[in-house]
């Protein structure tokens, strides 16, 4: 997959330390997709877990923090359960972030423990 344009999605002051971070946690991708956290647009890598792609937005832009040692970032500790609504789904449900892959359209309803958007925690 060619990789995308980081600097000029999130604009050329963008350290170039931050982008080398953010290529090391993820797989390869493609492209930027929208999803909605929180009622607001970000946009993660897809190809990778909404784990990932939130730790993404969050080395890129700050709005997210995580408290990473609560997670295993493997499926097994159930601790980054999100209330997670899919692209075409009538309603949310209770999905392990970690195992969750972005795509256009999903949107996160309710945030695990131990994340942040901007600030605020559900
Ligand atoms: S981070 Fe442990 S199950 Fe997702």
């Amino acid at each position: 997959m060619p990789p995308v344009d980081l600097k000029a999605f999130f604009g050329a002051n963008i350290e170039e330390e931050k982008i080398l971070d953010a290529n090391d946690i993820l797989r390869p991708y493609d492209a930027l997709v929208p999803i909605k956290i929180c009622g607001e647009t970000i946009h993660l890598p897809n190809n990778n877990s909404v784990w990932r792609g939130l730790q993404f937005w969050g080395l890129m832009t700050g709005d997210v923090r995580i408290d990473f040692g609560r997670f295993c970032i493997a499926g097994t500790c159930l601790r980054c359960k999100m209330m997670i609504k899919k692209p075409g789904a009538s309603d949310r449900e209770p999905l392990l972030a970690c195992q969750t892959t972005a795509e256009a359209g999903l949107e996160v309803v309710k945030l695990a423990e131990g994340f942040a958007y901007k600030g605020r925690v559900k």
